[in-house]
């Protein structure tokens, strides 16, 4: 036991003089090596009485113990200690390349989506959001569109087939084919959904997903659109084309030629859609603009008052605009891209240029 004790207190005061890593290492080799004042206290056990034995090589393992833990512990303290030393006197090589770590970029959709709310923020409006699997009521019925019209087509609609009861007002073909609940064709059903809960004066944009049973190189099954809606005591069509026009020019460049051409939507009176100069040949006609040198970009109108009455909205009073666009189009003529397929193929070689 006394010697035990001796050598224990003997290895604490080595332990205060150990400077260095090498030092350390002298210590470690004096104590636990083959040789060390330790393994050969274990092998002189064997000459003690058999009495004595087992209390002896307890204390020793004990040291033992100590001492490893102990060395351990100089180590980490003294090695951080000499790389410090060496970061002070310039001896890591900081001229080794960094790690490489590889990072994403942004969808190109997701780009022009973003610059798209963010003009509108811009102009005060506010963002909304509806559901993607919607009632055949917001898709169609509240937004006027009649039962026996083309936008109801089997070709672009994807019905949801729901179990249970339909309601009596659901549409049902000559072989019942039809559901009252479909995937959204279009972004407009949010202006219903807001305008039901909301009073005017609003003013907002809905972007999302869409869907149409159509597939080739400029339409996909799946594709996004930026609906926009705003209603108060004095918006007129002046409204519709200062801020269309601003929007246009905002995303495409100051100079860039619009035109407002009147169409037909059965949700807006009167209707008009917007094109733009064709970005790929400046105007000069090309396979794009199909030789027209312009390019639609949105739908547009005043809002019909049959569907102000739908929300409960005083037609006498209120008035508002109406627009639409695509996002993929869009994107497709920002970036000169001339298939929309491109977008959902996860090519790398693709996605990594933007
Ligand atoms: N919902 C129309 C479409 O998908 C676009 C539109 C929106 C037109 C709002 C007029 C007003 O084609």
């Amino acid at each position: 036991m006394e010697d035990i004790n001796k050598l224990r207190e003997e290895f604490v005061r080595e332990c205060k003089g150990i400077s260095s890593l090498k030092q350390l290492n002298d210590l470690r080799i004096k104590y636990l090596g083959k040789k060390g004042l330790l393994t050969q206290r274990l092998k002189a056990l064997s000459a003690l009485p058999p009495a004595e034995r087992p209390a002896a090589g307890k204390e020793i393992n004990i040291l033992k113990r100590y001492v490893e833990a102990e060395i351990k512990r100089l180590e980490g303290d003294l090695s951080t200690l000499e790389s410090r030393k060496k970061v002070a006197t310039g001896f890591i090589d900081i001229t080794i390349p960094g790690k490489y770590i590889p990072a994403g970029s942004r969808h190109p959709i997701n780009r022009v989506l973003d610059e798209i709310v963010d003009i509108f923020l811009f102009m005060g409006f506010t963002v909304e959001e509806g559901p993607e699997v919607e009632m055949d009521y917001y898709n169609f019925e509240a937004l006027n569109i009649p039962r026996d019209h083309p936008a109801r087509d089997m070709q672009d609609t994807f019905y949801v087939e729901t179990d249970g009861e339909r309601q009596s007002s659901s549409p049902v073909d000559k072989e019942g084919a039809e559901s009252d609940v479909v995937l959204r064709t279009h972004t407009s059903p949010v202006q219903i959904r807001v305008m039901e809960k909301q009073k005017p004066p609003l003013r907002f944009i809905a972007p999302g997903k869409v869907y149409r049973c159509d597939s080739d190189v400029s339409h996909t099954p799946m594709f996004h659109q930026v609906e926009g809606l705003m209603v108060g005591e004095d918006i007129t069509f002046a409204n519709v084309k200062s801020v269309l026009k601003l929007f246009v020019q905002s995303l495409f460049s100051v100079d860039t030629p619009v035109r407002f051409r009147p169409s037909y939507f059965p949700f807006t009176e009167p209707s008009a859609e917007i094109d733009i100069g064709c970005v790929l040949c400046s105007g000069a006609g090309c396979r794009v603009c199909k030789g027209t040198g312009w390019i639609e970009v949105l739908g547009a109108g005043m809002v019909h008052p049959k569907v102000f009455e739908g929300v409960g909205y005083d037609t006498e009073k209120y008035t508002g605009f109406a627009f639409g666009m695509g996002v993929e189009r869009l994107t497709m003529l920002k970036y000169g891209i001339d298939d929309i397929r491109l977008f959902y193929e996860n090519d790398l070689r693709f996605l990594r240029q933007f």
